[in-house]
């Protein structure tokens, strides 16, 4: 059966110092706690070796929160899959909607990441979610559903079978603003519903869907007890221990 997982998504916060201090003081308080969900810690690239090595890595995998579209070769600034995984990381973020806003990420750009992210053996955490304008016009589902279709639906039923997805409403993304368990529940059981069409259902119930967009200690257990989130992607409340913490211990 799936798997929850509270995953924390840095995004471009903390200086190295810093990071590394965050990543032993979650470390540290996850010792002896017995946690009934996967713990991963996704920061920015240059923090990843040492963040890998401050960790224990049988309570949390380390992720990057990108990776290059390309195998290697002349893309000055960029960082591969393969150099992701080198460091020792498990996991990359892809599709978040920062990416896919700022930084022009398309389907078919996701696409190419994803194969790079699967063929080096990092577990892709693919980021779908609607704009306000898309959920106040209804359009949330058919926006969600071609996110998934678009960028992944290419894919085996074996490679399909290793992500991860997250479902971050871009509206409550740094807002304050949380989906409501129900919408949160809604959305995720028609991902999975489309997971199924394609892949069959044993692939579908298999799969983890994270809820991410303003998730703290107050939400967090009223969206993990919907059926269908399998916990969450945090940004903000990821960025001390103590509130990732609060998300880390909210499963009922
Ligand atoms: P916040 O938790 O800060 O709303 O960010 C969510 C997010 O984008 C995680 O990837």
């Amino acid at each position: 059966m799936r798997k929850n997982i509270v995953a924390g998504n840095w995004k471009m916060n903390t200086t190295l110092q810093e990071g590394v201090a965050l990543a032993k003081e979650i470390n540290e308080a996850l010792k002896g706690v017995e946690t009934k969900c996967d713990v991963v810690i996704a920061t920015p690239f240059i923090h990843l070796v040492p963040v890998v090595e401050a960790v224990d890595a049988a309570r949390i995998g380390v992720g990057a929160e990108n990776c290059a579209d390309k195998a290697e070769g002349a893309y000055t600034g960029e960082v591969s899959a393969a150099m992701v995984a080198s460091t020792g990381a498990k996991y990359v973020i892809l599709g978040h909607s920062e990416r896919r806003a700022y930084y022009h990420e398309t389907a078919e750009i996701l696409k190419e990441k994803v194969v790079l992210a699967l063929a080096n053996g990092l577990t892709p955490i693919f980021c779908v979610g609607e704009v306000l304008e898309e959920r106040e016009a209804n359009k949330h589902f058919d926006v969600v559903g071609a996110q998934i279709k678009d960028s992944l639906f290419d894919l085996s039923a074996e490679d399909f079978a290793k992500l991860v997805i997250a479902y971050e409403p871009v509206w409550a993304i740094g807002t304050g603003k949380t989906a409501t368990a129900d919408q949160a529940q809604e959305i995720h059981a028609f991902i999975r519903q489309t997971i199924a069409e394609k892949y069959g259902k044993e692939i579908a119930d298999n799969t983890s869907i994270l809820y991410g967009g303003s998730c703290k200690p107050s939400n967090a257990g009223e969206l993990f007890a919907k059926p269908d989130v399998d916990g969450g992607l945090i940004g903000g409340a990821a960025l001390k221990a103590d509130s990732f913490m609060g998300i880390i211990t909210a499963f009922e």
